[in-house]
């Protein structure tokens, strides 16, 4: 993709990446007198000067200091605003303190905010969840991590199977048996996993997205107790899948008795039943963190009658003792009032049918301005998520994702669309649209895409 030549990245001279990022990174530091003195050099008393290592992946000079953030806007403590399309990586998907949840959190803030037992929101938010994503049984947990890895656990439990599947280039969150990547065909443990002496290789088995004939053969020794699969990549640049592919997904894994575990947490910007609900996939099981409760810690994991009636048996027979799933402060009152509002307020068709209208509108600026230009970039899309990609597409693997990652560029053009009053997700080029974000802040980011290329491009 990128070429190896070391004169440009994604087309452009690497000169004038290193000459963007430079006058950007001074632009950002002369607006934000207040910050630079706070935070300039680091939080106080933090590790690393951040009170979570993410916060220094953006490419700000200095992580931008919030006093508040409500809707689609993000105000610093400099009084600087910002379109929000990062939206905390899609935590706030639905805006930043929707009114129902803000409303729901201010509700239970008086009568209790963990006491390991449930209130009455709880009963609603059973049958919400069977009735939206299709699935009969469900539980709580409190980060999409760890809904992923407790559905794993139930999988090899009644498959007796060891082994997991993932996709090159997946992130299923910080679970371990899913840190494994394919380089140059072979799988190794990802590069830069700190603390992990295990050959994680061993139980997950990795292959490319949309690849039939390697999934066939994958699956065929009958050891993959589930394949763990996000129905489009969304962690390394957007994948989507081939028209098909998901039918022989589903297939395969039947035939060769393993689970499929779909992960929603990102792509439930497809729809109010995620792309599982749109596109009619059946999962096994299903994950769903991240926005799930408007912001507040939660995720949910589900199961198909079939799955949960194997897991009864299971239980009965296995040794009595502590499964390995469950945390403290899951399934809290606070996390139930804020769900209940999040599924019955905010996840609402008309909702999603605002954000769709305006992730389209958003899809076309970009694409018109990467024309405009000539730029060898495209443009990816799954319902709200948008995202560019500074190289040719589409992608149809994490290899070619990979490959399509421009670092040094992107960062020079996140900060530039900082300074232009724009804030995307850091880690790539990802936008999301939420029911809060306005046509004008959609219209002023394709204006600020098309100065940025055009400095580019110049
Ligand atoms: C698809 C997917 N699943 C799970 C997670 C983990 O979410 P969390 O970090 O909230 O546990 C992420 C995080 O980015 C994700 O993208």
């Amino acid at each position: 993709m990128h070429s190896d030549n070391s004169k440009t990245i994604g087309g452009i001279s690497r000169d004038r990446i290193a000459q963007l990022r430079e006058t950007e990174g001074a632009v950002f530091r002369k607006a934000r007198p207040k910050s630079q003195a706070k935070v300039g050099n680091g939080l106080p008393g933090f590790f690393g000067g951040v009170p979570m290592h993410w916060m220094n992946d953006w490419p700000t000079p200095f992580p931008i200091l919030v006093d508040s953030a409500r809707g689609a806007t993000i105000t610093d403590i400099d009084g600087n605003k910002l379109d929000d399309f990062c939206l905390g990586d899609t935590g706030s998907m639905f805006g930043h303190s929707p009114p129902p949840v803000a409303r729901a959190i201010r509700r239970q803030a008086g009568r209790g905010l963990t006491y390991m037992l449930p209130s009455e929101d709880a009963l609603a938010i059973g049958p919400l969840l069977q009735q939206r994503f299709g699935l009969r049984f469900w539980q709580i947990a409190t980060t999409a991590t760890d809904a992923n890895r407790f559905a794993l656990r139930v999988a090899r439990a009644i498959t007796g199977r060891e082994k997991i599947l993932v996709f090159n280039g997946c992130y299923h969150g910080s679970v371990d048996e899913t840190m494994v990547r394919l380089i140059d065909g072979k799988p190794i443990n990802r590069p830069g996993l700190a603390g992990e002496f295990r050959d994680l290789t061993r139980t997950a088995k990795v292959i490319e997205f949309n690849d039939v004939a390697a999934l066939e053969a994958a699956l065929k020794a009958r050891d993959v107790a589930c394949v763990i699969a996000e129905p489009v990549l969304t962690n390394s640049c957007m994948v989507l899948a081939d028209a098909g592919y998901h039918e022989a997904l589903r297939k395969l894994t039947r035939e060769a008795g393993t689970l499929l575990l779909i992960d929603e947490t990102h792509t439930i910007s497809t729809g109010p039943g995620g792309y599982t609900r749109k596109y009619g996939l059946e999962p096994d099981l299903f994950v769903l963190g991240k926005p799930i409760a408007g912001g507040v810690p939660a995720s949910v994991w589900g199961m198909s009658e079939e799955v949960a009636s194997r897991y009864a048996d299971y239980n009965r027979t296995k040794e009595p003792g502590y499964s390995g799933m469950g945390t403290t402060l899951s399934a809290n009152p606070l996390q139930f009032a804020a769900m209940r509002a999040t599924l019955e307020e905010v996840m609402t068709q008309e909702n999603y049918d605002r954000m769709d209208h305006l992730a389209r509108r958003l899809d076309a600026g970009l694409t018109g301005v990467i024309d405009r230009y000539r730029l060898p970039w495209h443009v990816s899309r799954v319902g709200a998520r948008v995202e560019f990609i500074c190289a040719p597409g589409p992608l149809r693997n994490g290899a070619e994702a990979e490959g399509a990652h421009a670092p040094e560029l992107e960062a020079a053009i996140h900060v530039a669309l900082v300074n232009r009053g724009v804030l995307i997700a850091p880690f790539h080029n990802m936008m999301l649209i939420s029911p809060a974000t306005s046509g004008a802040q959609v219209n002023r980011l394709i204006t600020a895409f098309g100065s940025v290329a055009a400095k580019l491009a110049a």
